[in-house]
Formats: structure tokens, C-alpha cells, sequence
């Protein structure tokens, strides 16, 4: 199957990449985040209040098993999609799984502009360095391609991830 998954630490600009992405690829950009909004009902933060972590992530699982079934769309996932192996192997055995990296201090900068993101609220530099090295194996695990967002601008990485794609023969 010939699914796009982004992935990568909140911050990293998925959501903007996969829209890029769309203009060389005539694929549907599917926003796992918002999906889950709006099987939900309620916004990221509320059902991280009401329903837990847990909860999200079995939502999250949930909606990556049915978008698995699809072809031909770029997700752009939700910065924890890796933290369970289930949603590892599904992506890995629908697709590609592109990772968008960047350093901890461009990440803390761009997550520090909005409170939509609970698991990061109020969160120190130090604290999210902590989060991502707890991270890093799974994403690496999960990744067929990285990509350094931090270095590149949006049309560099996009471009990036279509010479890799290419490269790697998942564009066929
Ligand atoms: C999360 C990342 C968020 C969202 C939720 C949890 C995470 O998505 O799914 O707040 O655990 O990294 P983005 O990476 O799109 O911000």
C-alpha cells in the first residue's frame, strides 16, 4: 500500500508538510488529530481531561486502524502515534512512514505558542528534551525515512521527502 505517514515530535510541522506534500502527490491529506476531534466530539484537551491519555490513544489506535484500510492519503499523525507498537505495525504494513525531526529548541519555541497541546503545557525546555529522548527509539523504530526539520524550510522538506520516496522506490 502506498500510504504516506508523518511522523515526529509535536512541533516538527506535519500538518504544514503534509499539505506541501499534496501539491507533488494526488493523494488525500488526512489530519489523524482533527479526525479524532471529530469522532470524538470534543477537542484535543477536553478528551485528555475527560477520557485520559489512554483514552486518546485508544481513539488514536481506533482511527489509525481504519485509515490503514484506505490507500492513497498522506496522514499527518499525532506526535504519540508511536508509543504503541500496534501503530507501528499498521502503518509500517499500509505504507511509508516519514519522520520529521528537529532540535528540542525549535521544538520548544513552536509548541510554547498555543495551549493546545496538554502534554506539553507549561512544560520546561529541559522537560521536553527529557520527552523526546524518551521517544527517540520508537521513532526511530518507525521510521522508513527522517528528514531534519529544523535545518530545512517547508518547500525544502517536502522536496526532501519526495526525492526519498522516489529514491526509495515508494512512489511507484
Ligand atoms: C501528542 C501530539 C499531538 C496530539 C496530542 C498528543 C503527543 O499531536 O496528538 O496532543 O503525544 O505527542 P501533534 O504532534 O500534531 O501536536
Amino acid at each position: 500500500m502506498n500510504n504516506i505517514y508523518l511522523i515526529g515530535f509535536m512541533g516538527t510541522g506535519k500538518s504544514t508538510v503534509a499539505k506541501k506534500l499534496q501539491r507533488f502527490l494526488p493523494f488525500q491529506v488526512v489530519e489523524m488529530d482533527e479526525a479524532i476531534e471529530r469522532v470524538e466530539a470534543m477537542s484535543i484537551p477536553e478528551i485528555f481531561e475527560k477520557k485520559g491519555e489512554d483514552g486518546f490513544r485508544n481513539a488514536e489506535s481506533q482511527l489509525l486502524s481504519i485509515i490503514a484500510k484506505e490507500n492513497n492519503q498522506i496522514i499527518s499523525c499525532g506526535g504519540g502515534i508511536v508509543l504503541r507498537q500496534e501503530n507501528i505495525d499498521t502503518m509500517k504494513s499500509s505504507g511509508t512512514v516519514v519522520r520529521l525531526d528537529a532540535t528540542p529548541e525549535v521544538i520548544f519555541d513552536r509548541v510554547n505558542r498555543n495551549d493546545k497541546r496538554p502534554l506539553v503545557k507549561g512544560k520546561t525546555l529541559d522537560d521536553i528534551k527529557k520527552m523526546i529522548s524518551d521517544r527517540e527509539e520508537a521513532y526511530k523504530n518507525a521510521a522508513d525515512i527522517t528528514v531534519d526539520a529544523s535545518t530545512l524550510n517547508v518547500d525544502e522538506v517536502t522536496s526532501e521527502i519526495v526525492k526519498q520516496l522516489a529514491l526509495a522506490g515508494r512512489l511507484n
